[in-house]
């Protein structure tokens, strides 16, 4: 197990209440409206058929069991909160799919090099509560053989208002905050060429920026 303080953070953000109501939610309704858009651009950029996934900081899982129950082969799941793995692990039982995937816990920058290249990554509202978009990203960029889907907080100004009003609710409330990061577009867009990987398809989905980027070959 690799861990940094982000898992600490993370763990008592996403801790098991949060997990079971997010599971929950996820057998009620399906995925979150972002988390939709994202897997119907990544599917038109790559069939899921046959595919291998890495979803990164992944949740309750909904992306990866999504693209499962489409016919990808296998998903990894890397995720820094114990809670959110068990809730994504015990989804994947309910839905039958769990021998087809593996679970990490930890930091994914900490961890990539142990972490094997998929046809599909997906990092969905993972990239806005760590510190070192770059960081975050660059490890995840080279993992992704044709896709990768980020799914972030929109650069608007409403939202930006939204997250430093929770961001300023954290820094008072919590010894250690979690704190949200509205990463540009530019920035993101920049760190996943330098990967060669280009924007293939994007879409606003309410609070989040839906961008889905394809690898040159
Ligand atoms: C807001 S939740 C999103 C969960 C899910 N992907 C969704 O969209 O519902 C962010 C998740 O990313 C994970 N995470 C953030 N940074 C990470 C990192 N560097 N390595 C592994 N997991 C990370 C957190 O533990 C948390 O489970």
């Amino acid at each position: 197990m690799t861990c940094n303080a982000c898992c600490a953070v993370y763990a008592r953000v996403f801790g098991k209440e949060l997990a079971q109501f997010e599971a929950w939610l996820y057998r009620r309704r399906g995925p979150a409206r972002a988390t939709r858009a994202l897997l119907e651009l990544v599917q038109a950029a790559h069939p899921a058929r046959g595919a291998s996934v890495l979803d990164i900081g992944a949740g309750v899982g909904a992306a990866h069991l999504e693209l499962l129950k489409a016919g990808a082969a296998t998903a990894t799941d890397v995720d820094a909160s114990p809670a959110y793995l068990d809730a994504a692990r015990a989804e994947a039982q309910r839905l039958g799919l769990v021998e087809r995937v593996h679970y990490h816990y930890g930091d994914f920058t900490q961890l990539a090099e142990t972490i094997p290249t998929a046809d599909i990554v997906v990092l969905d509202r993972a990239i806005c509560c760590y510190p070192d978009m770059p960081a975050l990203l660059g490890a995840a960029a080279p993992k992704a053989r044709h896709v990768l889907g980020l799914v972030w907080p929109r650069e608007v100004w409403w939202v930006k208002a939204a997250v430093r009003a929770f961001n300023a609710f954290e820094r008072l409330t919590a010894r250690c905050p979690l704190i949200v990061y509205v990463h540009p577009v530019a920035a993101v867009d920049a760190t996943a060429a330098r990967h060669g990987l280009h924007l293939y398809a994007k879409r606003n989905a309410g609070f989040w920026h839906v961008r889905v980027y394809t690898r040159d070959f």
